[in-house]
């Protein structure tokens, strides 16, 4: 987050307290009635519900968990790398997209954003991500033996996300192939790579994931599937950095792995993940659907059906329970 005046009174106000307007004008250098005007401007930018009180002063009327680089590196010192964090963005993997095109960023480069304007999903899909309440992140990493050595990458990130996830909660997650990550059946998370690079060589990935942290129940999304979030399956407001830094560890002792010994070293690891086995599904690729009865992954990550035609390997499609 830059600090603009905006941003450093939200950051102040982030726990919900009464804060004076002396004492906000002190900490920013301005009048008071100049805070009282930065206070409206807030309330109508970022449609956030300021209370004021005669002799208190101003609050959030609902607490907020703000995105911090410097939270983030306390819950993993380890990590060496940039942790960028955007108020608003349109997608935090079309930024980096976009960055990687003009300079040169090491593996483990990261972007975070508050919002996104234009999140993306999965097959052209929307990503819902309303400001203060989700994670939106993008992750860059350099691999050198070409695209065709990323066969089941998206698979792996999943495993990580869950990892990460199982480390700070008791939920047992699941993952839908490939890697959506679900809450009994409800989606809470979801994972979009961008490939770049030599398709021979010397590669890249972004490594887009977005997980429901704080989004409220009853939030009106147009999101056109069940969805849980991290915050409705703890009871409370959660410190997305936390789960940042836990999410970001796991990658990194994933992705080298991966690197070294493909999926197939993951195999197992999302067979005990996965949401769907032994159930009737259908496939949707392209225009065409294919009906079976889902039979896990293969050592490269493609899903296995069971078909009148025996058993069938996809390595794209979208997949969902076939209801009888
Ligand atoms: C899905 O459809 O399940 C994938 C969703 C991926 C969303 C994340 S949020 C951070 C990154 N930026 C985007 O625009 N999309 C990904």
């Amino acid at each position: 987050m830059n600090n603009s005046v905006q941003d450093v009174l939200v950051s102040i106000l982030a726990d919900g307290e009464y804060y004076s307007g002396e004492y906000l004008g002190e900490r920013l250098g301005i009048s008071r009635a100049a805070v009282w005007k930065q206070i409206k401007k807030i309330s109508e930018d970022k449609n956030l519900n300021i209370e004021s009180l005669k002799g208190k002063g101003y609050r959030l009327a609902q607490a907020l968990n703000l995105l911090s680089a410097e939270q983030i590196k306390s819950h993993f010192p380890q990590y060496e790398g940039v942790i960028e964090i955007l108020d608003t963005i349109d997608s935090t993997n079309t930024y980096l997209n976009k960055l990687v095109a003009k300079q040169a960023l090491d593996s483990g480069y990261i972007v975070l954003a508050e919002q996104q304007l234009a999140g993306r999903g999965r097959r052209g899909k929307a990503w819902f991500s309303p400001q203060y309440s989700n994670v939106y992140m993008s992750l860059f990493w350099r691999f050198s033996a070409g695209l065709s050595a990323l066969e089941g990458l998206s698979l792996v990130v999943g495993i990580s996300v869950i990892e990460a996830l199982h480390e700070l909660f008791a939920i047992p997650l699941k993952l839908k192939w490939p890697n959506d990550i679900l809450y009994q059946n409800k989606k809470l998370g979801g994972i979009l790579l961008e490939l770049g690079g030599d398709p021979n060589g010397e590669c890249h990935v972004i490594i887009g994931i977005g997980i429901n942290a704080n989004i409220q129940d009853g939030t009106e999304t147009g999101i056109d599937q069940p969805w849980t979030s991290l915050r409705h399956l703890q009871g409370r407001l959660l410190d997305r950095n936390l789960v940042v830094a836990a999410v970001l560890k796991r990658l990194l002792i994933n992705l080298p792995l991966f690197e070294a010994n493909g999926f197939a070293a993951f195999a197992e690891q999302w067979a005990c993940y996965d949401a769907f086995y032994d159930r009737d599904v259908v496939l949707h690729v392209g225009d065409k659907m294919e009906f079976g009865v889902a039979k896990g992954v293969n050592a490269q990550g493609y899903i296995q059906l069971q078909t009148v035609n025996g058993l069938q390997l996809h390595n794209s499609g979208e997949v969902s329970l076939r209801l009888k």
